[in-house]
């Protein structure tokens, strides 16, 4: 994998799961990191962070609410003070809330849209102008399959990730001059603290893992390599895609 001498990315919601997992993944392949997380995830920001640094990457742990504007523009801020720049971003931090579109209750629609699709429209948006100086910037978004194919009590959370790809598709052909791409990643079925929601009863973990073709659910791990080629310079002519990462689910 190709990663420049000195590169920072910058790991929303990167306390537990998939950002967990992603950040280390990106400090094991070369990358200084700013991660990201709610306050109430403190301890668990300052543990990932520690696991960063251990890997012999410097590390700084950022609270933010990514659906907060001043908050995502202070984060940001405090990210190249530190850090230097930002060079790769993934925006990881996402809700899910369960409920059918006949009980959905309007207050969680709009926390749902708040922190899956516009909390990635404020973070790209606080990046751009240190992206542009740099002329180089990497964005990794964290779609979903749910976002494609949706599923049952996800309307909100569908619709959410569906935002999140057309955003990103837009971004490609608008900073694509400027030497800035930008990627979804779609995670499938993956055991983490929001997967487990449909996963911990047995016999819904295994009917999922009977729907991909390798018979299996994901783990956050299985999500990091993707990720951390659309970080990379590998990905240079890749831009406006979104990669599906879900052992076998959805064939597009
Ligand atoms: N687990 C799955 O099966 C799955 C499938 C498809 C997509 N995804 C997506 O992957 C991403 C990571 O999910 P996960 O499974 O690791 O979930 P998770 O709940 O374990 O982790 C999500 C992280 O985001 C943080 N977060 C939530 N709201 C935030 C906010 N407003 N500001 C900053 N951080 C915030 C949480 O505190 C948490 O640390 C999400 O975007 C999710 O939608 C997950």
């Amino acid at each position: 994998m190709t990663v420049g001498k000195g590169r920072v990315a910058l790991v929303t919601g990167a306390s537990r799961g998939i950002g967990r997992a992603i950040a280390l993944g990106l400090a094991e392949r070369g990358f200084d990191l700013a991660l990201n997380d709610i306050p109430r995830q403190a301890k668990a920001l300052d543990e990932a962070a520690a696991a960063v640094h251990a890997l012999g990457r410097r590390a700084v742990a950022l609270h933010a609410d990514v659906s907060q504007k001043i908050e995502v523009e202070a984060m940001v801020e405090k990210a190249v003070a530190e850090l230097g720049g930002i060079h790769a971003v993934v925006n990881n931090a996402g809700i899910l809330i369960a409920a059918s579109v006949e009980t959905l209750a309007e207050t969680h629609w709009d926390s749902v849209m708040d922190v899956n699709a516009k909390g990635t429209f404020l973070v790209i948006q606080a990046v751009l102008p240190v992206m542009k100086r740099q002329a180089y910037g990497r964005i990794c978004n964290i779609a979903s399959i749910g976002g494609k194919h949706g599923a049952p009590q996800q309307a909100h959370y569908s619709a959410s990730k569906a935002a999140v790809m057309g955003f990103t598709r837009v971004l490609a052909q608008e900073l694509g001059p400027i030497g800035i791409t930008a990627n979804c990643v779609c995670p499938g079925i993956i055991l983490t603290d929001m997967g487990r929601v449909n996963l911990d009863d047995p016999a819904i973990r295994n009917a999922w893992a009977a729907k991909t073709a390798m018979a299996r659910i994901g783990d956050p791990e299985d999500v990091v390599g993707p990720v951390a080629f659309f970080c990379s310079d590998d990905s240079a002519f890749v831009t406006g895609q979104t990669l599906n990462v879900d052992g076998g689910i959805v064939f597009s």
